[in-house]
């Protein structure tokens, strides 16, 4: 059999080739070549071979088919330097086992118990809105702040309150760092003592003393907890009854802290932007919200019937994909869509291009969140859409997010509306996360 062809190629920079483009204008790039090359396409990098792929189906083949041979890329590496071996950066046997452990913990059982915290989290953040009425605000700030109250109480319980901004702190800077070193690769290695690297290296310290310490005095306390953490110790390998120790507790609680609290404000975020942007949808929440809660708190069986603002959410991540692009990289030579990816190429999932495809979305750009009817979206390809990955790396934070956004949009929505300041610029800033550049400055009415 002959063999096949490398993917078509996208020309550049006679040195940087078009890897450069990629880097300078990321959603520009990606988005001018969706249509040009069909499913797979490759960059000219004399530095990496970078290769796109944008099919559904070669995606499914990637992220799910002959997942074994797509492995993590550059930048979780680069994660792994705050997280350690946690969920989100390990790989092979351990990150299986590790998976198989946490798993139960995100349970929609499981999850019952969460609710009652994002109730309480929403709440004491409406109470700290409710001071801001007529105020200018940061929402992407705003939402950060209640995702985080959410996720740190979920893990360590409802007495972490004092240091759960602490935490977030600290691993703002730890991320932001992460972030740079991701996106600049002219920055110096780790150990050399830069001004920021030590400062990235204080605050992963002050983040493992914390976690340390609340493990260790959990693992003294004889008291019944309901949070991730009491989940995640209690879990047991069904084969070897092994359980998990300090250091991973350390690591998987840190994964989650950072796994989960900025996608899900992001998406947060700009949906309260794209409410913004179309009025007649804050009316259909609105309702939503007073019919199936008549004033009540959100229970769990409340959560299944907020339909509309699941809808509105799922539309929000098509256009707004927090995850914006996902990567791997293949430890052997492949064949995908008929053409060879060599091993070690750094392959680039474009989610944000995929969600606009005019091919698959009617009216691509517009916010309709009709299209996420139950019956609408099934019949959709299943890597049409997939804001919390796919295949075995699938989210597993996923059905929490979702609920936690639904039970945050339906009870602020029935007390509060946001209007984007006029002028405020909207400029997507796609780092690791799709953020909003200048943040997202909205009057609190
Ligand atoms: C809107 C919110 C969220 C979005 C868009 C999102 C998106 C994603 C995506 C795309 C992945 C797969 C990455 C890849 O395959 O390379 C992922 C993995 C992960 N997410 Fe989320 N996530 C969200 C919320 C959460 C929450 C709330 C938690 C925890 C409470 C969480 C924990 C994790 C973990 C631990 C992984 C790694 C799973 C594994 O590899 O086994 N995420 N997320």
């Amino acid at each position: 059999m002959p063999t096949p062809q490398l993917p078509p190629s996208v020309p550049g920079h006679w040195l940087f080739g078009s890897g450069l483009d990629l880097a300078l204008n990321p959603i520009g790039f990606l988005g001018k070549n969706s249509k040009k090359y069909g499913g797979i396409y490759r960059l000219t990098s004399r530095f990496k071979k970078m290769v796109i792929v944008q099919d559904p189906d070669l995606v499914k083949y990637v992220l799910q088919d002959n997942n074994k041979n797509y492995i993590k890329s550059f930048g979780y590496d680069v994660l792994g330097l705050l997280l350690g071996k946690g969920l989100l950066t390990s790989e092979g046997d351990f990150w299986r086992k590790q998976r198989r452990l946490a798993q139960p913990a995100f349970h929609r059982e499981r999850l019952n118990a969460m609710v009652q915290t994002m109730v309480t989290c929403t709440k004491e953040y409406m109470e700290v809105l409710e001071k801001k009425r007529g105020q200018q605000v940061d929402v992407s700030k705003e939402m950060m702040h209640v995702t985080l109250h959410i996720v740190g109480k979920s893990l360590f319980g409802s007495n972490v309150t004092d240091i759960v901004e602490a935490v977030g702190k600290e691993m703002d800077i730890a991320q932001e760092l992460a972030i740079e070193r991701i996106s600049n690769p002219f920055k110096l290695p780790v150990w050399i003592p830069t001004p920021g690297n030590i400062q990235e290296k204080k605050s992963i310290q002050m983040l493992d003393k914390v976690m340390m310490d609340i493990i260790e005095k959990r693992r003294k306390d004889t008291a019944h907890y309901d949070d991730l953490l009491q989940m995640l110790m209690e879990a047991k390998d069904e084969d070897t009854g092994e359980q998990m120790s300090d250091r991973q507790l350390r690591d998987e609680c840190m994964t989650i802290f950072l796994a989960g609290h900025e996608t899900t404000a992001l998406a947060l975020t700009w949906l309260w932007y794209m409410v913004d942007q179309n009025p007649a949808e804050i009316e259909k929440l609105r309702t939503e919200a007073e019919q199936v809660l008549q004033g009540r708190d959100p229970e769990m069986g409340d959560v299944m019937k907020l339909e509309y603002t699941r809808m509105a959410i799922e539309e929000t991540m098509r256009l707004y994909p927090p995850a914006w692009v996902i990567g791997r990289r293949n430890v052997e030579d492949d064949t995908v869509g008929g053409y060879l990816v060599k091993a070690n190429s750094n392959l680039l999932i474009p989610v944000y291009q995929m969600h606009r495809d005019p091919d698959i979305w009617e009216n691509a750009e517009q916010f309709d969140p009709e299209r996420f009817r139950k019956d609408k979206i099934k019949e959709k390809h299943r890597f049409a859409y997939f804001p919390f990955g796919g295949g075995p790396r699938l989210c597993i934070g996923n059905n929490f997010a979702l609920m936690e956004m639904q039970v945050v949009v339906a009870m602020m929505v029935t007390r509060f509306r946001f209007t984007l300041v006029p002028g405020h610029p909207v400029v997507l800033d796609p780092l690791v996360t799709l953020r909003s550049k200048h943040g997202m400055k909205m009057l609190v009415e």
